[in-house]
């Protein structure tokens, strides 16, 4: 063993470190100019064979190569591991600034959350909710509820009528005709509200929609005169407008009740029309096999579209239809 023997391992060792181009190659270099079969490790096992002065001054020697060694294997390491980050984080970047598809929570329809608040409410009163189909009979939409065969409502022009027309169905034109399903179906005492879709041939436009919402009242039993009717649009106009609105009716005609009234609610300093109402016709009560001198009742209408433009300053009914998530937004997603 020569002294320059040892540093040449040591050059060598550099060299193939230094020219190791990753953390692979640098692990062979290792294994070839540091390990187990490294010509320093061989000869730092071979010490123990020489005699006491070699092994002192060649174990000095030895170790100072062991260190270098050492040294530049470290030296290299660092540089190649972080060679080895650098381009890991280049690779597995995210870049946060790209947009995202972002997928919104749903939400429920302003109308379909008024109907909603609707119902709550007359449930907690001991009401009952009732449907009734879109596709009625004429005669549930109409005769039953007294309106004659030459009324306006009847013709053309508000009415969508189903073909082939002797089949005498339409698209039913308001609630009403649920007030006499449940009559036909169920014994007094009734108290029911029937929201639904209802159907006119109108033109969209501002305050019109050819599909639009009502909600129905009926309530049947014994000893129900005006007064009940009168209580009860006061609550609901407080419940959906707020605890300082008025009601008052006006005297009006509906062919199924009498007397009947429009129901006008002061809210925003101005009286605002908002439905219509009055005693059930004893006409109808007794179409629906209902005892006229036992019974009486009251019924009451109006259009959930137009309670919700009321009530938020809504000024076209195309916010309302369109779909638009902008406008439904702002009603909250009602969940
Ligand atoms: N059905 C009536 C309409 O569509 C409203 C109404 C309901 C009136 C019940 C009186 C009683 O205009």
């Amino acid at each position: 063993m020569r002294v320059e023997e040892i540093s040449t391992w040591v050059q060598d060792a550099r060299k193939a470190f230094a020219s190791a181009t990753d953390l692979d190659s640098l692990k062979t270099a290792r294994l070839a100019h540091a390990g187990d079969k490294s010509p320093i490790a061989l000869a730092s096992r071979g010490l123990g064979a020489l005699s006491p002065e070699d092994k002192a001054s060649f174990g000095k020697v030895i170790g100072e190569a062991k260190a270098e060694i050492a040294q530049a294997l470290a030296d290299a390491t660092a540089v190649l591991e972080a060679e080895r980050d650098r381009k890991v984080l280049l690779e597995e970047v995210v870049d946060i600034t790209l947009p995202v598809n972002r997928s919104h929570r749903g939400g429920l329809h302003p109308i379909t959350i008024i109907k909603n608040e609707v119902s709550d409410f007359f449930i907690e009163q001991g009401f009952a909710v009732e449907e009734g189909p879109e596709l009625e009979s004429g005669w549930l939409n109409f005769d039953a509820l007294n309106i004659p065969a030459d009324h306006p409502a009847r013709t053309m022009q508000d009415t969508f009528f189903i073909e082939p027309v002797e089949s005498g169905m339409v698209l039913r034109t308001h609630t009403s005709p649920v007030q006499i399903r449940t009559m036909l179906t169920q014994e007094p005492p009734i108290y029911v509200v029937c929201p639904g879709r209802t159907f006119r041939a109108d033109e969209l436009d501002a305050t019109h929609s050819p599909v639009f919402h009502q909600v129905e009242g009926l309530v049947i039993d014994k000893g129900i005169t005006m007064a009940h009717l009168k209580g009860t649009l006061d609550n609901f106009a407080r419940h959906m407008f707020g605890p300082d609105v008025t009601t008052r009716l006006r005297p009006s005609f509906f062919p199924f009740t009498e007397p009947s009234a429009e129901v006008d609610i002061f809210f925003n300093n101005r009286w605002i029309e908002w439905g219509g109402c009055g005693m059930v016709n004893p006409k109808v009560l007794a179409t629906c096999g209902i005892d006229t001198d036992v019974y009486s009742g009251f019924a009451f209408g109006m259009g959930l579209e137009r309670t919700l433009m009321v009530r938020h300053g809504i000024t076209d009914m195309h916010d309302i239809v369109e779909g638009d998530l902008r406008f439904t937004r702002q009603f909250g997603v009602g969940l």
